[in-house]
């Protein structure tokens, strides 16, 4: 059995995340998104919404679970038997924090990165992003699931609506 993990933050699941988990299924016989919830980041959803969200969004992926972490990636990794991390390349600007992400995985545990170029057309996206669009009003229908965008959209008028 080849099990790969997905992490990431997911804050929220994006398209082009799912391109590189959908293709990464058709590689591995198991991939496993894992979701970071160390509590470093400022977060628009937290892990509950981040991880149900995921799991809407990969029902269409037989062999994909998704689940949430704490700690290190590498012991996630351990105790789920994973042997590949996956990472989705968008620019030449992605590869140095993610191979020296690799490398240091790599010096940790028995652990591959594999990485996987970001097809064309979601080569600028990042949640950031999405997010920083959808704030001000921008069009994200095209970079997130349908029912994503609802929640995006909810998440942001709360915001608007609190008190400073
Ligand atoms: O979507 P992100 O924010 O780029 O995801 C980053 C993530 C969660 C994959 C990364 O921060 C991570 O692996 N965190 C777990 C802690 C860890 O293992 N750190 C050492 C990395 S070399």
């Amino acid at each position: 059995m080849h099990r790969a993990v997905c992490p990431g933050s997911f804050d929220p699941v994006t398209n082009g995340h799912l391109d590189i988990v959908g293709r990464a299924s058709k590689i591995f016989d198991e991939v496993v998104v894992a979701v970071g919830v160390n509590q470093s980041k400022n977060r628009l959803f937290d892990a509950e919404e981040r991880i149900s969200m995921l799991r809407e969004a990969c029902e269409e992926f037989p062999n994909v679970r998704v689940d949430g972490f704490t700690g290190l990636l590498t012991d996630f990794c351990r105790s789920n038997d994973i042997q590949a991390i996956v990472k989705g390349l968008r620019a030449v600007s992605d590869f140095d924090y993610e191979l020296q992400m690799a490398q240091m995985n790599a010096s940790l545990a028995p652990i591959e990165t594999v990485f996987v170029p970001t097809s064309p057309e979601y080569s600028f996206l990042a949640s950031s992003l999405v997010k920083e669009v959808a704030t001000y009003g921008g069009d994200v229908s095209a970079l997130v699931p349908g029912f994503v965008l609802e929640r995006l959209t909810a998440r942001l008028a709360e915001r608007a609506a609190a008190p400073a």
